[in-house]
């Protein structure tokens, strides 16, 4: 054991997600930074901060672990996940082409279809875990590539390395919403990806007190182009939940491995109970993706979604039922939850898409938490055993 002298190893995750580096504070020792809840800054300060639009203590502090849990070179944060889709799209021009993976979350396909449309920018839509589609990149020859894996709430796994590759002869950026996985579970960049976006309202943070969203790239251009977005647009978080937020991920990774724990006990056993049709995770032997799904992460992580054998009233019913797992929107967070994402997270996907898709009325999310294994178990148990 030990590291002798100054030749220390890299950290590990469980360090870095604890170890902010600057607090912008030193004078005072604090070991947490404070809020730095100013709108302006006075000209000439050291750090050179101007007007909290466009940069805050708050934002480099979080920027800065986001970047080193992720093993990237720049970081620039946003007021949510949603404003995250909206600092990369806001980059595309009239004419330009998104080609996207067809399953997204809800609110990106809508932003991309009933926002950015109509500035004349296309988004076409493509099943990626069929191969042949990846042959779609060339032809088309889109702007930009957006991909979710796993994907909301199908949990499908996308080849990102195959895809990315592909994108890369071509020159083609692509953005992976690693949402669902986080930098601990995978890490888009190195497997090709030019910008790796996340919604740090979900496991980064993990207490659902708090929005946020982040761009993580290695490209010093598309940097640029965030911290336009960010104060042009007005896209920027507050201090006060960019500082949530930084408490938040100290726990990441201990959250991340309680939360998969549970998960993948539960996959496994609810996969042959006479309520449930199909389970879909990722690191179940079932999943149509397993393989993939075993190379590419490093966990099945805390998703889990159900097509139960139920119609829409007892789908319903089941998750009403349930006592730990709140019926709400939203993820990743200390608590679980439960979601139907036809009508909620999807509610803005037309009808025949989501029945192309398989978002049915049956189907519902688990977003699993903290809370002990054996709890959750019987309580989906319980709630399942009375159709
Ligand atoms: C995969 C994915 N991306 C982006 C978002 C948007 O994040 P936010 O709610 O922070 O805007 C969500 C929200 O659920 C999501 O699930």
């Amino acid at each position: 054991m030990g590291n002798k002298g100054n030749n220390l190893k890299k950290p590990g995750v469980k360090t870095l997600s604890i170890h902010h580096g600057e607090t912008f504070s030193e004078e005072t020792g604090c070991v947490m930074p404070p809020i730095f809840s100013t709108s302006t800054f006075k000209h000439g300060n050291k750090q050179n901060f101007d007007y909290t639009r466009s940069g805050n203590p708050n934002f480099k502090i979080l920027e800065n672990i986001l970047k080193s849990i992720e093993d990237s070179k720049y970081c620039t944060v946003f007021g949510s996940g949603i404003s995250a889709v909206t600092a990369i799209t806001s980059t595309l021009k009239s004419g330009d082409k998104i080609l996207c993976e067809s399953n997204l979350y809800g609110c990106t396909v809508r932003m991309f279809d009933k926002v950015f449309k109509k500035f004349g920018i296309e988004a076409l839509y493509t099943d990626f875990t069929d191969k042949k589609s990846i042959k779609k990149i060339k032809d088309l020859q889109p702007t930009l590539i957006w991909l979710e894996s796993p994907t909301n709430p199908l949990l499908k796994i996308l080849d990102i390395k195959l895809i990315c590759d592909e994108a890369n002869k071509h020159k083609i950026p692509v953005v992976l919403d690693n949402t669902f996985s986080t930098a601990l579970i995978q890490k888009p960049l190195e497997l090709g990806a030019t910008l790796s976006l996340i919604s740090t309202t979900k496991f980064i943070n993990g207490h659902s007190d708090a929005l946020g969203g982040a761009v993580l790239t290695n490209n010093e251009e598309w940097n640029s182009k965030m911290l336009f977005s960010q104060k042009a647009l007005g896209l920027q978080p507050s201090p006060f939940d960019s500082w949530l937020i930084t408490r938040g991920v100290k726990t990441l990774p201990l959250r991340i491995e309680q939360q998969t724990k549970s998960a993948e006990i539960i996959s496994k056993e609810l996969e042959n109970h006479r309520n449930i049709f199909k389970v879909l995770y990722p690191f179940n032997q079932k999943h149509p993706q397993y393989n993939l799904a075993k190379s590419q992460m490093k966990s099945g992580g805390s998703m889990l979604t159900l097509k139960l054998n139920l119609n829409k009233s007892d789908t319903f019913k089941f998750c009403k039922s349930l006592k730990y797992f709140s019926l709400a929107e939203s993820l990743g967070g200390v608590e679980s939850l439960i979601c139907h994402p036809a009508t909620m997270t999807h509610a803005s996907v037309d009808d025949k898409t989501k029945n192309l898709l398989g978002i049915d009325d049956s189907l519902i999310r688990l977003s699993v938490g903290c809370e002990d294994t054996n709890d959750l178990m019987s309580d989906i148990l319980f709630a399942l055993n009375k159709f």
